[in-house]
């Protein structure tokens, strides 16, 4: 295991500065499209991924929100999508008839995210929207809804701001690219 975490980085994508900065904006265009709103709005970040963007984004905007999270299976140790997506916690709370915004960490292949949003529409919300930091547009295999986006990335293992590999990495401020002899 690393000791120095940034030893394993290859170079950084995305600095610490550049996500508070989209955040901030992320944030206000979130602030004006529910200004109008009466029903209740609901944040759902998918863990372990989109804690890190969610308390980040949570903060960023002044609307009355509740939060909270699912945990999907998607990728287990491999850096490749399995397309087997289960649920392992589930939501506290209905989302019938409420505004919920999906935060997510990244759309690689769009499997995970368009089995949630086929599950979370099936719950009768009044509104349903997607909020991704990172986009990995080259390796999309399913079409997946996209309303709010952070950053478009190349096709490369990224690590980083609540991503992982091997759950590592979560905890680096930024967003980088992982040396590739680590997971090849
Ligand atoms: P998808 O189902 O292929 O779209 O994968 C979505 C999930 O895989 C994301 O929510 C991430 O948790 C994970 N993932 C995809 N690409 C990366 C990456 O480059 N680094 C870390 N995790 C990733
Ligand atoms: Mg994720």
């Amino acid at each position: 295991m690393p000791r120095n975490l940034l030893d394993d980085i290859k170079e950084t994508l995305i600095s610490a500065e550049q996500i508070q900065q989209r955040v901030l904006e992320l944030g206000q265009q979130l602030n004006a499209d529910y200004a109008d709103s009466e029903r209740e709005i609901i944040f759902i970040g998918v863990l372990k991924g989109a804690l890190m963007f969610m308390v980040d984004l949570a903060r960023a905007v002044n609307l009355p929100i509740s939060i909270d999270f699912m945990a999907v299976s998607s990728y287990g140790a491999s850096t490749q999508s399995s397309g087997i997506v289960r649920i392992i916690k589930d939501l506290d709370a209905s989302i019938e008839g409420k505004d919920v915004v999906v935060v997510e960490d990244i759309v690689d292949s769009g499997l995970t995210l368009s089995y949630m949003l086929d599950n979370l529409r099936s719950r009768n919300p009044a509104s349903l929207k997607v909020c991704a930091l990172l986009n990995k547009k080259d390796r999309r295999t399913v079409d997946t809804q996209l309303d709010y986006l952070g950053f478009d990335v190349p096709d490369a293992f990224v690590v980083g701001y609540g991503l992982d590999y091997n759950q590592l990495y979560r905890n680096l401020p930024f967003i980088g690219v992982l040396k590739p002899e680590l997971y090849r």
